[in-house]
């Protein structure tokens, strides 16, 4: 699949899907739950990728592979314009991944979540669109639909509950109207992700759970009619490879709800398949509804358009998490690494309790977030591009 781009590093996608080339793919995001399997997989496939990740929750998920001949880190954050114009010189196509992901995480600063996850979203696709990068994948998420009794599918009203998923639409809007002939955004709606990653995430719904019950002997499901698609994460990557390599002419413009019609559930159902797999574990069901989120999910689209089906169930997904909880490869899931809402919520309360000072930063401070994060993480902000 090698193949030698032209001059310019640029590869034949307006009729083909993307061809390898010399030029890397950019990865926003790429230390995160996702990200981290998607550069791998890219990496597997031969492409060179550069990394945009300013390394939030540590760069354990991939500092194995700084040292790979095909990787390039920019070690900086994506809302510093000049971080982001250096970023995209030369690249075959971004796929936009970083953001502050999660409902309870966004509501902490509702600053410091718009200029992450909407205004930088702007600021990196209209520096792609500037240097000539044909494609952008972005990554949204079915969260977009919010509370809605309908079975929806990429056309359906969307009815959002939070912050997040409004800079999600926001940036989701921003980008389409940027379309032309040159540039092709692509959205991706990813279900709600499970699975193990190198970020394990113990916040999201079926991690947590599978956790409790492996830990706790006991899940507490709040609600539990709610319905919610499920999609393994190694399988997102997939579908992001799926989608940077169609057509352009299949995929521009398009918006993809990313996951299967058979892996939508209803959460006291996702609780009931988890105590079949782990029999010692106990289900408790509070009529408390803390997450207003219900939606069920139709997954035709891609399906047909890309060939995408999952290869990953839950069921394997559920055990592959359970050794890595019994192995002790996830020591303590309730640590604040594996959870975005406690990672930033605690370093608020941290910097608060020890009246550090705050650093220094290029980058415009916008929010008390946003200075509370750089006293926290002196090196956040800081750029060691290594051209490796
Ligand atoms: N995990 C899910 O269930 C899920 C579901 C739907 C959509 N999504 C979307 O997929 C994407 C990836 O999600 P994830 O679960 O891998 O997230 P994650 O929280 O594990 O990782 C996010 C990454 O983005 C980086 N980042 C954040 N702000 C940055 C900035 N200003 N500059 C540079 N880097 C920055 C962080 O350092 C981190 O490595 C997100 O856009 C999210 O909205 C995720």
């Amino acid at each position: 699949m090698m193949s030698t781009g032209n001059a310019n590093g640029k590869t034949k996608q307006e009729t083909t899907g993307l061809v390898i080339s010399a030029a890397p793919v950019l990865v926003t995001g790429a230390a995160g739950y996702i990200g981290s399997i998607l550069v791998r997989r890219l990496l597997d496939r031969g492409y060179r990728v550069r990394v945009l990740d300013r390394l939030m929750y540590g760069d354990d998920a991939i500092r194995d592979i700084f040292a790979h001949p095909r990787l390039e880190m920019i070690v900086a954050d994506f809302r510093d314009r000049m971080v982001v114009a250096h970023a995209v010189q030369g690249v075959s196509a971004v796929i936009h991944l970083g953001a502050i992901v999660g409902d309870p995480a966004c509501a902490i600063d509702e600053d410091f979540t718009i200029g992450t996850n909407f205004e930088a979203t702007r600021i990196i696709a209209d520096a792609a669109k500037q240097a000539g990068v044909g494609r952008f994948v972005f990554g949204s998420t079915c969260s977009v639909y919010g509370a809605s009794a309908e079975m929806l599918d990429e056309t359906s009203v969307l009815n959002p509950v939070s912050l997040y998923a409004n800079t999600k639409i926001a940036a989701e809007r921003a980008l389409l109207d940027m379309r032309d002939a040159a540039f092709a955004p692509v959205i991706m709606r990813f279900a709600t992700a499970y699975g193990h990653s190198y970020r394990p995430r113990y916040d999201l719904a079926i991690n947590v759970m599978t956790a409790k019950a492996v830990k706790n002997g006991q899940i507490t499901i709040h609600g539990g009619d709610q319905w919610r698609p499920f999609v393994h994460v190694d399988d997102i990557a997939r579908a992001l490879v799926l989608a940077l390599e169609a057509p352009v002419a299949k995929v521009a413009g398009e918006t993809f709800n990313v996951g299967s019609d058979e892996q939508n559930h209803q959460l006291k159902e996702v609780g009931e398949i988890i105590q079949r797999l782990i029999p010692r574990a106990e289900v408790l069901t509070n009529d408390l509804v803390t997450d207003k989120r219900n939606y069920h999910v139709q997954f035709t689209k891609i399906r047909e358009t890309l060939g995408f089906t999952p290869t990953h169930t839950l069921t394997e997904s559920i055990f592959e998490m359970k050794a890595a909880l019994d192995t002790g490869e996830v020591l303590d899931y309730q640590h604040r690494r594996y959870n975005n809402y406690r990672f930033l919520s605690q370093i608020v309360h941290e910097v608060a309790q020890q009246h550090r000072p705050f650093a220094t930063s290029p980058i415009a401070i916008t929010s008390t977030m946003e200075q509370l994060m750089f006293a926290a993480c002196d090196d956040w902000g800081r750029e060691v591009d290594s051209s490796r």
